[in-house]
């Protein structure tokens, strides 16, 4: 299902809840990842022990979790300017806010998640992961419409672009940008949203890629600007 990318079986796997030990990092985390390696770490723990055990995540993603999770998320990083504010419209377990902030310390960073199971470990595992530049808001995105606003709005696994740009547009201040991780069918969804882009006003769109030469495939991204506001 397009919501789930990109771990289509995570939330309804149905093998045992077992909590395996997350794998060793690969190679190319320490490269990523730099000084804040170790704290990743520990990020990757509290995935694959409380985030399966509350059902966050799927067992069957713990062999996974630096490919398809923490890395995929961190190279999103490049495309934040430094110092930024940044919200992540459905983090879910921390994808990819928490891995934002551990990766960027410099980054002031809001999670918006409704679902107040999901708001616990996210509070908890910013308190155990000494991170103190992120907060955590139980909201809808749209709830926080016309009250908060942030110079990027991330996004993963969370709707079709079509509804996304509805509810993180209108959270994007000025001269900032949304960025959604999409899958391989990004630029389709770009092209059956551009009647929504004209009616909300945003500013230009484009696929965009990080962690090229860096990730096999790298993360791929729709990259919307700020609305053009009148007046
Ligand atoms: C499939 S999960 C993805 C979680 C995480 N981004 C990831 O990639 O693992 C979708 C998340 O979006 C949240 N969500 C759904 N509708 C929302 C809305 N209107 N505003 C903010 N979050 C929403 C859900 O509660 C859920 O945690």
């Amino acid at each position: 299902m397009w919501w789930c990318y990109p771990y289509e079986d995570c939330m309804t796997d149905p093998v045992s809840r077992e909590t395996p030990e997350p794998p060793d990092p690969p190679e190319v985390a320490r490269g990523v990842f730099g000084d804040s390696l170790d704290t990743a770490v520990r990020y990757a723990g509290l995935l694959a022990g409380a985030g399966v055990v509350r059902g966050l995540i799927g067992p069957r993603e713990t062999a996974r979790l630096w490919e398809r999770h923490l890395l995929n998320c961190a190279v999103l990083a490049d495309g934040i300017p430094a110092g930024g504010t940044v919200a992540d419209v459905g983090s879910g377990a921390g994808l990819p806010g928490l891995v934002l902030a551990v990766h960027r310390p410099d980054l002031t960073v809001t999670l918006v998640e409704p679902l107040q199971r999901r708001v616990d470990f996210l509070t908890e595992a910013i308190t155990e992961l000494g991170l103190d530049r992120v907060e955590v808001v139980r909201a809808r995105a749209e709830d926080l419409h016309e009250i908060r606003s942030f110079g990027t709005v991330v996004s993963r696994a969370v709707a079709p672009l079509s509804r996304l740009l509805g509810w993180c547009l209108p959270l994007v201040g000025s001269g900032g940008q949304m960025l959604a991780m999409k899958g391989a069918s990004a630029e389709q969804e770009l092209e059956g949203v551009q009647g929504t882009l004209r009616r909300l006003k945003a500013g230009p769109a484009a696929v965009v890629w990080f962690g090229q030469g860096v990730l096999d495939p790298p993360t791929t991204a729709i990259r919307v600007a700020a609305s053009v506001r009148r007046g």
